[in-house]
């Protein structure tokens, strides 16, 4: 049997429209935008209105992926959302997402390992098409972040923002895509970012909720000196394992944490910054869906091409690193335009007349 390839065939993003710059948080908490800006690198962040949540972040940006890719939902064999901040502990966002978009074959599931989710489940995807497990797969990153931040708390606040973006992968016999991937963990390090409450060690209950442990906990420099070590190293990784050096590195696309570990990844790696996608300067972290937001503008500003290789690197809670190594390919030549944005309408229909269906069920069988 011929080798299969995964290829990135669509992107999309979507951010919330509300933006709240350095000088709004000047307004909560004892901070300025001086210092802000020149230990993070972050001048705005957005913010979910009341009426937007994970999973409705993670379908825009899905239908936008979609379309790029003109793949159908329908096609879909899988979803894989990765989030750290889902709607529900249960059920899974990825399948409010599934039942949003009308994808009636996928399987869907969502998968926590925080910043590096979106590379852990990139890798995931590009190993099920390659084993011939799947055709086509939905990658998505999703954070409302917003929504477990201590407004009160200076060293956290200043850094997060909302947002997704999500990859259409898909399984071509064309030599490319995603070339090699490192992913790592160190659960030793687990308590220096997290968010303590809710879960089955502290349910939540009003002591949980007087203590903060619904809130991100952060040790800020011991995140910064873990974040600017394994950067590097698991880009190097990466590229070794493809058999490359940097010089055939197009373009970096980093976590977008704080500009300064960026930097310091980019100096270790004696790689100019020229080179390197930024743009936490106006979304701040936004956790999973940093990787897919900056790839998502970076080709809009002409900076990655068909046949360019880039690596996609980024850390988190857990603690979790990873890089992943992609030559970059684009759509897939079509001959017939879909159309997702009209799926979704039906989608909408078709999931309210199945709640309906149950109701009817619920009301049959409990009068036998
Ligand atoms: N405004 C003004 N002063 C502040 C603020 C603020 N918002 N926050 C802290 N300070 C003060 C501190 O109180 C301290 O004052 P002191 O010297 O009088 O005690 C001083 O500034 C320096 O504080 P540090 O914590 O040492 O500042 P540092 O340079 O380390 O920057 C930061 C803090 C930005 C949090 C940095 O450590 C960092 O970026 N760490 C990595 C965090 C990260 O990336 N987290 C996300 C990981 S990804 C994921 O899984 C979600």
């Amino acid at each position: 049997m011929s080798p299969r390839f995964a290829h990135i065939t669509g992107w999309g993003m979507a951010v919330p429209d509300k933006v709240l710059t350095n000088d709004d948080l000047v307004k909560m908490v004892d901070t300025n935008d001086d210092w802000i800006i020149s230990r993070t690198g972050v001048r705005e962040r957005r913010i979910a209105g009341s009426d937007q949540s994970t999973a409705s972040l993670a379908s825009d940006a899905a239908m936008r992926a979609l379309e790029v890719a003109n793949v159908h939902p329908g096609d879909l064999d899988m979803i894989i959302l990765s989030t750290s901040t889902p709607e529900y502990i249960f059920p899974a966002t990825a399948c409010l997402v599934q039942d949003q978009i009308g994808a009636g074959k996928a399987g869907a599931f969502d998968l926590l390992a925080a910043c590096t989710g979106f590379l852990y489940a990139l890798n995931l995807g590009s190993q099920a098409i390659k084993s011939n497990g799947a055709e086509n797969i939905l990658i998505i990153g999703s954070e409302t972040l917003s929504r477990v931040v201590n407004w009160k708390d200076r060293n956290t606040c200043i850094l997060f923002g909302d947002g997704a973006g999500a990859f259409v992968l898909q399984a071509s016999d064309e030599p490319g895509g995603i070339l090699s991937a490192v992913l790592r963990s160190d659960g030793s390090g687990g308590d220096l970012l997290s968010v303590p409450g809710g879960g089955s060690r502290h349910p939540a209950s009003m002591q949980t909720l007087y203590d903060g442990l619904h809130y991100i906990q952060m040790n800020g420099r011991g995140v910064f000196r873990f974040a600017t070590r394994v950067m590097a190293e698991a880009t190097q990784q990466t590229v070794e394992s493809a058999q490359l050096t940097m010089d055939d590195i197009q373009l970096l696309i980093p976590h977008q944490a704080n500009q300064r570990i960026i930097e310091a990844a980019a100096r270790r790696l004696d790689y100019p910054m020229e080179q390197v996608m930024v743009n936490v300067d106006r979304y701040g972290n936004t956790s999973t869906a940093s990787i897919p937001i900056a790839t998502v503008e970076a080709l809009e500003q002409g900076r990655l091409k068909p046949g360019d290789n880039t690596v996609m690197v980024a850390f988190g809670s857990g603690l979790t690193w990873g890089a992943v190594l992609v030559q970059w390919s684009g759509p897939i030549p079509f001959q017939r335009k879909v159309s997702p944005r009209k799926v979704r309408w039906f989608a909408r229909t078709r999931s309210l007349l199945a709640r309906l269906r149950r109701r009817i069920e619920g009301l049959l069988w409990g009068s036998e």
